[in-house]
């Protein structure tokens, strides 16, 4: 199910263009144009976040986001407020009652879906309280870390190592413990989509090394090696890369630059080692040479590069998105097994093994 976001604003034009935004986006928009409709539309919807203008006829936002807070079911809703101008001491009541930011008018796309992103997954990251404290804890460095990265890849800087081998080394405990599926379910519906891939896909890979008995230290570069597999997606502009159901030709020719991308970004950080960049790199070579970004053949490969596109297919494949529902395991394994010469048959068969007998 897509995230649903509720508008509260008096504004037609501004409402129905931050709900065009959102919903080009893959959320799912409800819009009031008071507060009295706002209340009435949190009860039915329990919405995933909250935008609310200030000044509104009927009920403004400051009295409004005060009756939320009261609300035993649906106080922690996060609210951004929306204003046309930095009215401080506004503003200062809005923190106080417990807005988690505020936006001033005219909104600027690219701020608006940063702040949806770090604030619509309020539900799910609390729900993370129910795990291990230390997948908690594994859960919450990771989110920080992929945030750092992409922050780095943006400011042309090398990725944050260290910070990201720390995450990694929790994972390899839950990977160890054979206590991955909690983790993998954990983050469905999260809105980071290459934080969630990439978890699920270090996830999924460091329990394949592990049961073909590679030690910690070798599963620990496996695990660093999926989590960074994807870094080169933060170069695809977020209209194809979060775009809701299929590519088009050419929309799919940028997104394919992602493997090329990903290895630049990791042969320039220091830290990173061949391995994670066979990783990254390869995670899209198929067998029969008709894979990107180099169109290797059979070895070529590399058993790493080779393991990584069964974990990253069947991440792919068993994943939660709002366009799709994921595929139980089993059938997920029946259609890699039925893409013929794609996949090394070897290495395809140990991994199903290691599903029928759970990660
Ligand atoms: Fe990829
Ligand atoms: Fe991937």
């Amino acid at each position: 199910m897509p995230k649903k976001i509720l508008i509260v604003e008096d504004d037609r034009t501004s409402r129905t263009l931050l709900s065009k935004v959102l919903i080009k986006y893959g959320y799912q928009t409800i819009e009031a144009n008071n507060g009295v409709q706002a209340l009435e539309k949190i009860q039915k919807v329990n919405p995933d976040l909250i935008f609310m203008d200030i000044n509104m006829p009927m009920k403004d936002g400051i009295t409004t986001l005060a009756e939320i807070r009261k609300s035993e079911t649906f106080s922690d809703i996060p609210v951004i407020m929306l204003t046309a101008r930095s009215d401080k001491k506004t503003v200062a009541k809005a923190i106080e009652l417990g807005a988690v930011d505020f936006l001033v008018k005219p909104l600027d796309t690219k701020i608006v879906l940063k702040k949806v992103e770090s604030f619509g997954n309020a539900k799910i990251e609390k729900s993370w309280e129910n795990l291990k404290p230390i997948q908690q804890k594994m859960l919450r460095l990771s989110v920080a870390s992929m945030q750092n990265s992409l922050k780095c890849v943006e400011d042309g800087k090398p990725l944050p190592y260290e910070e990201i081998k720390e995450t990694c080394s929790y994972l390899v405990e839950s990977v160890v413990d054979g206590d991955v599926q909690s983790l993998l379910d954990a983050v469905h519906g999260h809105d980071n989509g290459t934080f969630v891939h990439s978890l699920r896909v270090a996830a999924i890979l460091g329990s394949f090394a592990n049961f073909k008995g590679l030690d910690k230290q070798d599963t620990l570069e496996v695990v660093t090696g999926g989590m960074l597999h994807d870094m080169g997606k933060s170069k695809i502009p977020l209209t194809v890369l979060n775009k809701p159901g299929r590519l088009n030709e050419d929309e799919f020719k940028i997104m394919r630059m992602h493997a090329e991308y990903t290895m630049d970004i990791l042969r320039k950080s220091p830290g990173i080692t061949s391995n994670m960049v066979e990783i990254g790199g390869r995670h899209h070579e198929r067998m029969d040479g008709t894979g990107y970004p180099r169109g290797l053949k059979g070895e070529d490969i590399g058993t790493l590069g080779a393991m990584a596109a069964i974990a990253d297919a069947f991440e792919a494949l068993t994943a939660k998105r709002p366009y799709k529902n994921p595929i139980p395991g089993d059938e997920s394994l029946k259609i890699m097994k039925s893409w013929d010469g794609h996949l090394d048959p070897v290495l395809l068969s140990q991994f199903s093994d290691l599903i029928h007998k759970g990660l």
